[in-house]
């Protein structure tokens, strides 16, 4: 299977439009080794004819553009191979990009009961895009494999959060969902995480045997935010496990046999985006890796 990083920063953007951290500052003066970032997306194939979303960014619509294989045929009709999206949760980050999908003649999306009633009642972003095209919702239940195409499959898992929803009471299961996607030819697996607060026993579980994970890299410490001003929580109050110190994601799996390891959903305020920084060369001695939009990865 094929896996593209369309975008591999989080919520914002690397730089954000508003931000002036070192990161941000770096990127925009060009003063330190680092690229821009759009928002997190990837699209994944067995074939690299037939593509599916996993997440649609507010910059879907130069994610789309800046992908070869999801252009319009040479037939003139206004179709690409993207054949649905689908979600691992109601973030903003996440979903702000299917309404820049309206012109399509329809959307097929998979989420869960809980992303589902969110959209619909809480942002009412489903409202609004069906109001413009039909959208076809097949519920993303935990555990049960689902057939895709061409041989590709997946199963979603819960990832417990306690972040406080923002949208309605939902604290229930299915908030937040990983995706392990299979290749049924080859058998070979890749897990999406790129929201996760605990690497609990039930979510390791869904790495055994994975040739590729792409994990939640939003923070380097749990502070880091609050210390830098940005936010009054803490990244675990956000719903992120943080990369460095004890307990961190780092720690955690670099022992895990999985083949490749790569942090998307990066924010812009951590230094593993300097390709000179400390931070960044720990990841990398660890055998991890820090996406770039337009990353692709034969799994
Ligand atoms: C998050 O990843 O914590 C959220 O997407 C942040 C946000 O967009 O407000
Ligand atoms: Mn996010
Ligand atoms: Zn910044």
């Amino acid at each position: 299977m094929w896996v593209r990083v369309l975008g591999s920063a989080a919520g914002g953007g690397f730089p954000q439009w508003n931000c002036a951290c070192p990161p941000c500052r770096a990127v925009r003066n060009g003063s330190r080794p680092t690229r821009p970032r759009t928002q997190s997306s990837i699209a994944v194939s067995a074939d690299r004819r037939r593509w599916f979303l996993l997440n649609a960014s507010p910059d879907v619509h130069a994610q789309l553009g800046a992908c070869p294989a999801l252009q319009p045929g040479p037939d003139g009709s206004r179709t690409v191979p993207l054949e649905a999206v689908l979600l691992t949760d109601a973030e903003l980050d996440h979903t702000l990009g299917l309404l820049l999908l309206r012109e399509g003649r329809g959307l097929v999306l998979h989420a869960t009961a809980a992303t589902h009633d969110t959209l619909s009642d809480g942002t009412f972003l489903l409202r609004t895009l069906e109001a413009y095209c039909p959208v076809d919702w097949r519920p993303v239940v935990p555990g049960v494999d689902t057939a895709l195409a061409d041989g590709l499959s997946y199963r979603a898992f819960d990832v417990p959060t306690t972040k406080r929803p923002r949208f309605g009471s939902g604290t229930g299961e299915g908030r937040v969902v990983g995706y392990r996607l299979t290749d049924g030819r080859s058998g070979r697996a890749l897990v999406y995480l790129p929201v996760v607060q605990e690497l609990t026993a039930a979510v390791c579980a869904e790495l055994e045997d994975c040739a590729c994970l792409l994990v939640d890299g939003t923070c380097w410490d749990d502070d880091e935010l609050v210390r830098l001003g940005v936010s009054g929580r803490t990244a675990r109050e956000m719903g992120h496990l943080p990369i460095g110190g004890p307990g961190g994601s780092l720690e955690r799996l670099a022992p895990l046999p999985v083949e490749r390891t790569v942090y998307v959903h990066v924010n812009n305020t951590i230094p593993v985006l300097l390709e000179d920084s400390p931070e960044r060369r720990i990841v990398e001695q660890r055998g991890m890796e820090v996406a770039v939009d337009g990353l692709e990865i034969e799994v």
